[in-house]
């Protein structure tokens, strides 16, 4: 099959449409600006791979000063440690002996975290561990209002903890714990003390956990959208931030970060002009994603993305706005790069204006 790559050193528009395109040179501060944060605090980053799912950027992470990834699947683990990374965290729960049993597999081929907040999946996992003769690290994951998985940080978190710290296969490690519900607080203070409030109960099982005997090295927490307020909790040893390298309309409108800078866009192409109103361009549901946040034009604050269909964009224009040309190329900043990547093969990776490299997206 042809798949149409584009030769190394062309220009943007000479690739056809849509495409994801990745601008080195912002990508290599976003990283840096999240290393410089982490070694500031004084912890670790293990940047989420689910925003990637590529093995040639977790290596560059990694060499940049990463401590370790964080994945949220058995499958991106697969993924990380075939290509030889070694420290991951698999940030989800895992459940049914089949998915159990690829988990005992990576788990002898990398050194994974997973996360736990109830016995049965523990004696389940222990048991397929114990007769492989592996075993994994564990952190007991703590609800914190969320609403997703996770034990309420009291007496049941640490009953759990100490029935995991004495059966073979786990290795207790620690606390896991997501703000997510915290992100879109637009009141910075208020913000950060909703933050503080949440992730002070975590630190707080920590000091009880170590008063009990129990091991707890590792406190992980944090994301993109509340990163520069997780580093300046006390107790934190890691954050999971992982579309920081990316940057993305969500992060930037909605939860109003503002340290990064855009490294992540889709370019498109006007392929219909209907309307003075309106204007079509070839990307649509299966090129991206408008769920989480609207994609933005950068270079036309005047156009809004409308709506999608499959393959096609609908642009909203005003009189005002822009004069729009068929074939013209139209650069969008993605609404959620997360949900925008896994619709694509490959980042084509720009310097100075010429492709650089074609890094692979492995699903
Ligand atoms: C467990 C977990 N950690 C961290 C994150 C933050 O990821 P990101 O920084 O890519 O937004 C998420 C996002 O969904 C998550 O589910």
């Amino acid at each position: 099959m042809n798949d149409h790559l584009p030769p190394l050193g062309c220009s943007k528009t000479e690739i056809s449409t849509p495409y994801l395109c990745l601008d080195l040179d912002h990508f290599e501060a976003n990283v840096q600006s999240m290393v410089a944060v982490c070694r500031e605090s004084g912890i670790q980053w293990r940047p989420h791979a689910k925003c990637h799912k590529s093995p040639v950027i977790a290596e560059w992470l990694l060499n940049a000063g990463a401590g370790g990834i964080t994945c949220a699947t058995v499958r991106e683990a697969e993924v990380m440690a075939d290509a030889g990374v070694s420290d991951i965290l698999i940030a989800n729960m895992i459940a049914g002996s089949a998915k159990v049993q690829r988990l005992v597999q990576v788990a002898q081929q990398a050194d994974i975290l997973i996360c736990l907040d109830n016995i049965d999946q523990a004696t389940a996992i222990s048991q397929a561990m114990s007769e492989a003769g592996a075993s994994v690290r564990v952190l007991i994951e703590l609800e914190i209002g969320l609403n997703r998985v996770g034990i309420a940080a009291g007496p049941s978190a640490i009953k759990l903890g100490s029935q995991v710290n004495e059966l073979p296969g786990l290795q207790l490690t620690g606390l896991m714990a997501y703000e997510g519900h915290l992100l879109t607080i637009e009141d910075p203070a208020e913000k950060e003390s909703a933050i503080r409030s949440a992730l002070g109960s975590v630190v707080e099982l920590k000091k009880q956990f170590e008063q009990s005997g129990l091991p707890c090295p590792i406190v992980s927490c944090g994301g993109t959208g509340s990163y520069p307020f997780t580093v300046k909790q006390p107790g934190i040893t890691e954050i999971q931030a992982g579309g920081a390298i990316f940057m993305d309309a969500f992060y930037r409108h909605a939860c109003r970060i503002t340290e990064l800078q855009y490294a992540l866009s889709v370019q498109t192409t006007v392929v219909s002009l209907p309307t003075p109103e309106r204007a079509i361009i070839d990307a649509g549901h299966k090129t991206m994603n408008l769920s989480v946040h609207r994609p933005f034009a950068p270079d036309h604050p005047d156009l809004t993305v409308d709506w999608l269909s499959a393959e096609h964009g609908a642009i909203a224009r005003t009189p005002d706005g822009p004069d729009l040309e068929i074939g013209q190329q139209l650069e969008l900043i993605p609404g959620y790069g997360d949900l925008t990547n896994i619709f694509h093969t490959h980042f084509h990776a720009f310097r100075n204006g010429q492709l650089e490299q074609l890094i692979p997206i492995v699903r």
